[in-house]
Formats: C-alpha cells, structure tokens, sequence
C-alpha cells in the first residue's frame, strides 16, 4: 500500500499490519475515543508551514508572507501551531476571527475575507486591530469609509480583484472568472482608487486574488500575479498610490488519491516569485512583499478521519467487473465531511488493523445520515471489512470539520492532535447536551393546546 503523499509524514504499518500516524496505533486511539475520531497529525502540519516559507524565501529575492487560510480548518490548537510556526492567519468571520483572537493570535498578522462581511464583524476586525481587510466589493469599501471616518489611525486595506482567469477546477471552488461571486471587477477598481486616495481612515496596502482550489496547473498563477502588476502599475501612474503588497491568494492543489498530482510547493512559490519580480522590473515597481494564502495544501495531508463499521448492505449483482458489491456503513460521512456529497471529492480509504492485506472486493463506503447521497467513497477496493473494523481516511484535514454540521443531530467528532507517540485531545466530542443548548425550551403549561373540534362530517 501506498503511503506517500496521501497519509500523514508520520504513517506506518507495523509489522502486524495496524497503521501507525504520530507514532499512535490509530486503532487503539478509535477504541479509546470513539468514532468516528480526526486525527491532526502536527510533524505533517509543521512541515507544510514550513515548506511553504522557505520555498518563497528561496524563490522570491524581496519580502514574504504565507498566511494559512483558516477557513479549511481551524480550532484553538491549530491557532497556536500557526501562531508558533510564524504564519500569518486568513479569516472569513467573526467566528474565525473570535477563535483566533480567543487563541491568543497577533491580530497584526490576521488578514480578513469575505465577499458579504457583516457590518458587526468589519467593526469587530477593526475593534481588534487586525493587520488587513481585504476589501471584496465597492459596497464593503463605501461602509468601512464610513466606520473609519474618524480613526487617527489608518486601516490598512487590500483590495481583492476578480482577475478574469478561470482556473481549471470544480466549478464549486472556481473564483477568479470574471462571473464569480468573489472580488472587485477589474472595471471597478477606478472607482474603489479614487475613493480610497480621499480616505484617510482607510490605506491601501495590497491588490489581492484568489483563483479557485484544488489547482494543479501553475500557469493561471503567473497569469493573475501579471493582472495584479497591471493594475498596481495603473494605480501608480494614475492615483500616485504605491501597492506594498501582491497576494495571489491560495488554491494549490493536494493528492487525495493514489496517482493523482502532488502540489510542488518550491516549483510553485518560484513561479510565483519570478513572475512577480521579473514583472516588477519590467513595470518599474519596487518589489512588494509577496503574501501567499494556502489552506488545503498545509493541512489536507495532515488530517485523517477514523469511521467504525457498523453494518453492510449487498448490492444485487451485477455483469460490470468494476461494480461494488455491499454497501459498507460507517458511523461518520456528511456530517463530518461533506466533500463527497457536495462536490464528488474522492478520498482513499484503508482498514486500519489490516492495513497490508490485499483488496478483495469493491464497495461504497457508506455515511450514516439519512441522505443516499451520502457516500463517502464510492467504488473503493478494501480487504473484506466487517463490522468493527475501523476504516482511515487519507487527507481528511481540509474542508471537512469545517465544514461540519449536526445533521440527523449527530454530536461532531473529537479530534487528537498525534506526535511522538502522545495523542492529545485538541477538541472534545460534542455531546447531546451541545445540541441542546441552544434551545429555548417551551414548557408544556405556557403552550396554549387548541380545543380539540370535531370536524363535522360533509364539512368541504
Ligand atoms: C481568499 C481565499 N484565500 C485562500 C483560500 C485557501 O484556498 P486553499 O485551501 O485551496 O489553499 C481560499 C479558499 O477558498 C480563499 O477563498
């Protein structure tokens, strides 16, 4: 079985064929905590960081940035890993920004997003001093006009362009096409100049894009890094406003199955930095510091989910060789990683206590939620699995517990943070009670109970 790229850097098979990760036998960890349990695998999680810091110190000759995009997975022990690893840190909320603040993140290196922030959380992300709002749209620029109208100190402020660059991916995840949702139209940003050059409570530090996720394909990069030029270049000449900072945003795509591309994070930071260079001389530009936004890519590989097999179903057979044949059910699916149903993400799976033993059939892994299009793998060639075994997941970090939800009033699972052989519990299992506390209960006296009327017979 193939470990590279797909499993944490600390996976293992024992010589009794249990996958290891952190130097935890992920087995044991499921049988201690439950499932279905996350795993954070923090050697995989620092080195992605690190990666990614010093490919764009090799691959940039002026001053960089990698903040990690909060938004693919965030809770207080991911704060402080990026925090202690000296990322800056992408929020989309209130709610991320709460916990990053509530974490003890520096709000200096907090950058904020959102295509419809709220008026509340642009007051809150002012309130605290967060390093940068990247701007999105001329109605969000027209009101924190107006909520920075009397600071003596200026907001620094980027403006996140839509750069008119379709990137080959998910239509879900595509955001750098002239139609999308995300970012000023180039058409704009005339308008957004001449109000900000008359702002004082507002400075314009960067131009900002973000093509898409789950990319592959360099070039689109290099092709949004020359439009943010253009447009710094424009801004220069017309507005005599100097842009200090370029971010091509996030995206950089990770291996979720055996075969598929793996990101070459040193080929991509030194496009990026040659391009931006290289356009910056050709422009007459001082370099700007050049900050990068990857969410997936640091912390994909470093997350893997564990299920229990709780029933199967047979499939009636079938004259097509590559058919599943069962339905294997596990105790997780949309709940805890919506990818599947909502986008048809694929994933690898293995069992965890037979990790070596050959493939001897083809099934669905199946959710629990009482939706069928719940299926967390579809066509997945697995050992025979029974009832008990504990099914891992690969590359599970991303976009999964974040975009977690109660469906079906399942409690969201607990994760560990494994190193050197130590599990640590980073978020608690949530339990009934979290379900309920939120409602406002309605005791039975205070209900006013119709009388109960007959209804008269003939009574259309
Ligand atoms: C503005 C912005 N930056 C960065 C990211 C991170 O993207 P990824 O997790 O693919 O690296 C996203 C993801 O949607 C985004 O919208």
């Amino acid at each position: 079985m193939e470990l590279a790229y797909l499993w944490p850097v600390t996976a293992a098979i024992d010589e009794h064929g249990r996958l290891t990760i952190g130097g935890c036998d992920v087995a044991g960890l499921a049988q201690q905590y439950g499932t279905p349990l996350y795993l954070l695998d923090e050697a995989t999680f620092r080195d992605a960081c690190r990666a990614y810091v010093a490919a764009l110190r090799a691959g940039y000759p002026g001053e960089s940035a990698v903040h990690y995009a909060s938004k693919a997975w965030l809770n207080t022990a991911i704060a402080h890993l990026v925090a202690n690893e000296g990322l800056g840190l992408d929020v989309v909320s209130g709610g991320e920004l709460y916990v990053a603040l509530r974490a003890g993140f520096p709000p200096e290196r907090i950058h904020m997003h959102g295509n419809a922030k709220p008026r509340a959380e642009l007051e809150q992300a002012l309130a605290a001093g967060i390093g940068q709002i990247v701007v999105d749209n001329l109605d969000e620029l027209a009101l924190l006009v107006s909520l920075t109208a009397h600071r003596s100190q200026p907001q620094p402020v980027a403006l996140r362009l839509a750069p008119a660059i379709a990137a080959d991916t998910h239509a879900h995840i595509q955001t750098g096409q002239a139609t999308s949702k995300f970012g000023l139209p180039l058409a704009a940003l005339d308008t957004a100049a001449g109000l900000l050059r008359d702002t004082p409570g507002l400075r314009l530090v960067g131009l900002h894009a973000h093509l898409g996720s789950q990319l592959f394909d360099l070039a689109p990069y290099a092709a949004a890094v020359g439009v943010l030029l253009d447009c710094a270049a424009h801004l220069r000449e017309r507005y005599a406003l100097t842009i200090a900072e370029i971010n091509p945003g996030g995206g950089l795509g990770v291996a979720y199955v055996s075969g598929q591309e793996h990101p070459d994070v040193t080929a991509y930071a030194a496009l990026l930095g040659r391009t931006l260079a290289e356009g910056c001389a050709r422009r007459g530009l001082p370099l700007p510091r050049l900050v990068i936004e990857p969410g997936r890519s640091i912390v994909a590989r470093a997350g893997v989910a564990l299920y229990t097999v709780i029933a199967t179903r047979p499939l009636p057979p079938s004259h097509d060789p590559g058919a599943a044949t069962r339905f294997v059910h596990v105790d997780g699916g949309m709940g805890d990683n919506i990818r599947p149903a909502l986008y048809g993400a694929h994933y690898t799976a293995i069992l965890a206590t037979r990790a070596h033993a050959p493939a001897e059939e083809t099934v669905h892994i199946s959710g629990r939620y009482c939706e069928s299009g719940d299926v967390l793998l579809h066509h997945a060639h697995m050992p025979r699995a029974v009832v008990g075994d504990i099914v891992a997941v690969a590359a599970a970090g991303a976009y999964t517990l974040s975009m977690a939800s109660t469906y079906n009033l399942v409690p969201r699972p607990a994760v560990l943070l494994v190193s050197d052989g130590t599990a640590r519990l980073i978020q608690r299992r949530e339990t009934y009670e979290d379900l309920a506390t939120r409602d406002v209960p309605v005791l039975l006296e205070q209900w006013h109970v119709p009388p109960h009327r007959p209804v008269p017979a003939n009574s259309e």
